[in-house]
């Protein structure tokens, strides 16, 4: 596919979720690969498992469309994401890691969260940045950048992190995952370590050994020596 010239991104003030004005987009037939919907304020914002994500004003809220119809692998797009956010962070920052599966860490705390939904030939990539301000009582610990005193704005931030995400997405697309999951693995926290894995009201503990070349999911090493790979859940170190 032929990667689009860099497109202005539409700004809206106010919306319920850019995830779902990107979605109403593709089912409306007035959306193309590369469009990049950015808002001030989300009413609906979402987070993974259905989450609320606060969305007040000051942080980045945006959406990013990408046409998948002949990338059978487009899952492996949620790391090229984190990735492009985490290069992005680290040219301003030290203490930029990544959280399996998509989230990404500043000095241990939650700084960005990914939210991909497929929608048609798409897939909707939504990311969320806090820049002026992190929930509180959140169920894993939250930060923002300007906590670090890194006082980013999300326009400038997001142009950012779409020079890095186009960057990333031409390697993906000629030379496939390896190069993407050996640099997520290079900034992933816990690799080697033992920690735990909630799914639903279960979870699962072992050590986090590696992230499966196919398809990202987790490979961790039970206490009885057998792996199992997982798709889904939230990591706790
Ligand atoms: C998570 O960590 O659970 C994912 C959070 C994703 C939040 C972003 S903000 C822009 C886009 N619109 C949404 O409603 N959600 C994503």
């Amino acid at each position: 596919m032929r990667l689009p010239e860099p497109v202005k991104p539409v700004f809206l003030a106010e919306i319920d979720s850019t995830n779902d004005e990107a979605k109403r987009r593709v089912a409306s037939g007035s959306a193309a690969h590369g469009l990049v919907i950015r808002a001030d304020i989300q009413t609906k914002g979402r987070g993974r498992f259905d989450r609320k994500w606060v969305s007040e004003k000051g942080n980045l809220y945006t959406s990013l469309l990408i046409n998948i119809i002949s990338d059978p692998n487009y899952a492996q797009l949620s790391f090229v994401i984190a990735l492009a956010i985490a290069h992005a962070l680290s040219k301003h920052l030290q203490g930029v890691q990544l959280k399996w599966p998509n989230d990404v860490l500043l000095n241990t705390k939650k700084v960005a969260g990914i939210l991909l939904e497929r929608e048609g030939d798409y897939l909707v990539i939504g990311f969320g940045v806090n820049c002026a301000h992190a929930p509180t009582h959140t169920q894993y610990p939250a930060t923002c950048l300007a906590h670090e005193n890194c006082m980013l704005e999300p326009a400038a931030l997001l142009q950012e992190i779409l020079a890095c995400f186009w960057d990333l997405y031409a390697e993906w697309q000629q030379n496939g995952f390896a190069l993407v999951r050996t640099q997520w693995l290079a900034l992933a926290k816990g690799v080697g370590e033992k920690l735990r894995v909630q799914q639903g009201n279960g979870y699962l503990e072992g050590i986090f050994v590696d992230l499966d070349a196919r398809d990202g999911r987790l490979i961790l090493k039970k206490e009885d020596g057998s792996l199992v790979h997982l798709s889904a859940g939230d990591v706790y170190f």
